[in-house]
């Protein structure tokens, strides 16, 4: 796996898609395969990112949408993806790293984006201005809404802003597909309803080619 240093790899998907799991299960095969890799998460990756999670989990995207508008969310999660990038993300792939991210880009292009194509654009021009570079892989963990919910709900015993995202969160599912399916050079839909370790069987040989 010596060729595969200085990797970024994102794992997107909707709330309770299981991507964290995935994150972990890959790290796990790369690195039994020979690889170093780091694995984080937005938003929170990074040194003192903690602090950017909490201040978006008290007031905006975290807690219940609509404190906050879209676009000052959108300002705020590119802000963290940036100081990300600068102390994690980027010296790690500069050691030759993989990195795996729970969450990159799409996640604003998806959330805030959300049913808004003008504001989608300026999401993808502030990226573009201030991010500039895009995962060599991206895995979306595809599961319908309703299980999302039931298995959010089994794991916190609720989840206001799942609650908040309501019927929403399917649409959220299909902006992700579409977002998938347009960018299929680095972007690969995986099917979230089955057994974890087929999951990520399916996406470590994608990984390793
Ligand atoms: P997580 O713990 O599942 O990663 O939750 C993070 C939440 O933040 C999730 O509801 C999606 C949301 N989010 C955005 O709205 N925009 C973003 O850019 C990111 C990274 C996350």
């Amino acid at each position: 796996m010596a060729t595969i240093g200085g990797q970024l790899i994102s794992i997107e998907g909707i709330d309770g898609a299981g991507k964290t799991k995935q994150t972990e299960l890959l790290a796990e095969k790369l690195r039994q395969d020979g690889a170093k890799v780091i694995t984080t998460f937005e938003p929170g990756g990074g040194d003192d990112g903690v602090l950017l999670r909490q201040l978006l989990a008290s007031n905006g995207a975290q807690k219940q949408r609509g404190d906050w508008g879209p676009e000052t969310e959108a300002l705020l999660f590119t802000a963290a993806r940036r100081h990300h990038l600068d102390t994690c993300i980027l010296p790690a792939m500069r050691q030759g790293k993989v990195v795996i991210t729970d969450r990159f880009a799409d996640s604003t292009r998806v959330y805030q984006g959300f049913g808004n194509p003008r504001l989608q654009l300026k999401i993808n021009q502030l990226h573009e201005l201030m991010i500039g570079i895009e995962p060599d892989w991206t895995f979306i963990i595809d599961i319908p809404a309703q299980l999302a919910v039931s298995r959010v709900t089994e794991r916190s015993g609720g989840d206001a802003r799942l609650e908040a995202f309501g019927e929403q969160l399917e649409e959220l599912r299909q902006d992700f597909i579409t977002l998938g399916r347009r960018h299929e050079e680095r972007c690969r839909i995986v099917d979230g309803n089955r057994p974890v370790n087929v999951i990520a069987n399916e996406i470590f040989e994608i990984v390793r080619g």
